[in-house]
């Protein structure tokens, strides 16, 4: 079955396949708006953790290829509640779907539910481990705007300890070989040792000049209050790095800045105006990318 788990689960020509059928369905969604190719198949999504964009989006991509939806939007008001296992859920719930896209503040989680779901399992972020569905879109962006084949330098800024889109990022990157990594954060919440590659990586305490003059993308990240028990050092930390207008003349022009969203306080608003600033753009790719993950694990592409 073609779940979709983790970001090591795809390969360069898999990646660049992805990345061209995304651009097929932007194409549908740009011309005709809508397609049929799902049509008569149902998608469930499950989601135990809040979501916004990933849940909508996921619906709204399922929408435009023409097939339903059945949703659960908060894992509190599901049988989870009763004590009810995920693997007993997602046995139940691949009876009623044809794919399960799904949410959850536990790493592995999605790995979990493979054991007895009978239909395909997307995972839309496992706690503090991956979230490789907005790591494919994060990638979609970055081809768009600069191709994959030249040297590019991209700054991972803010919580790299808990930022799951990071850890998935950051992988899919390492199967092109023109990607430079600086790792942005306070040592608090440090990018982990599996991730760091200390032969072509840099890390930094500080959002420096250096750092913001050399990136061709600054890929910002919230500060994920969920994952603290700590009240006090989440607020020590919450604002210890902030991107405004000001940062951002320190960038080049052609430059971009990403951000999985939603943001806190560590984009100012005075950098939305601005050509860099690309998270909406990136937010709605979402849906593309996401109608051909879909697509492919429903085998209809
Ligand atoms: C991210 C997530 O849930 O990990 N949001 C998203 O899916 N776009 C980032 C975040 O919550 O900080």
């Amino acid at each position: 079955m073609r779940h979709v788990l983790s970001a090591p689960q795809f390969d360069k020509p898999e990646l660049l396949e992805i990345m061209n059928q995304a651009a097929d369905m932007e194409n549908i969604l740009t011309t005709k708006g809508f397609s049929t190719m799902a049509e008569g198949k149902i998608l469930a999504t499950f989601f135990y953790e809040p979501s916004t964009r990933t849940r909508l989006s996921f619906e709204t991509a399922m929408n435009r290829l023409g097939g339903k939806v059945i949703s659960v939007s908060d894992g509190q008001s599901s049988s989870a509640k009763k004590g009810e296992t995920v693997e007993d859920t997602m046995q139940v719930i691949s009876g009623y779907a044809d794919v399960i896209a799904m949410r959850s503040s536990e790493v592995g989680f999605a790995e979990r539910a493979t054991k007895t779901s009978l239909v395909p399992i997307i995972n839309g972020g496992d706690g503090p481990g991956e979230h490789p569905t907005q790591s494919l879109l994060d990638l979609y962006t970055i081809q768009k705007q600069f191709g994959l084949e030249k040297p590019l330098r991209i700054a991972f800024v803010g919580d790299l300890k808990y930022g799951r889109t990071v850890h998935s990022l950051q992988n899919l990157l390492r199967n092109f070989d023109n990607f430079s990594i600086d790792w942005v954060a306070p040592k608090e919440l440090d990018i982990q040792d599996k991730y760091f590659n200390a032969g072509t990586d840099r890390k930094f305490t500080e959002l420096t000049d250096e750092v913001l003059a050399e990136a061709d993308i600054v890929y910002m990240t919230r500060i994920q209050q969920e994952r603290f028990d700590d009240v006090a050092e989440y607020e020590r930390l919450k604002d210890v790095f902030i991107l405004d207008a000001a940062k951002v003349a320190k960038m080049k022009k052609e430059a971009i800045i990403l951000h999985p969203l939603p943001r806190v306080d560590e984009i100012a608003t005075d950098v939305d105006p601005l050509p860099q600033a690309k998270y909406f753009e990136q937010a709605r790719n979402g849906v593309p990318v996401r109608m051909t993950l879909i697509a492919r694990a429903l085998e209809i592409i």
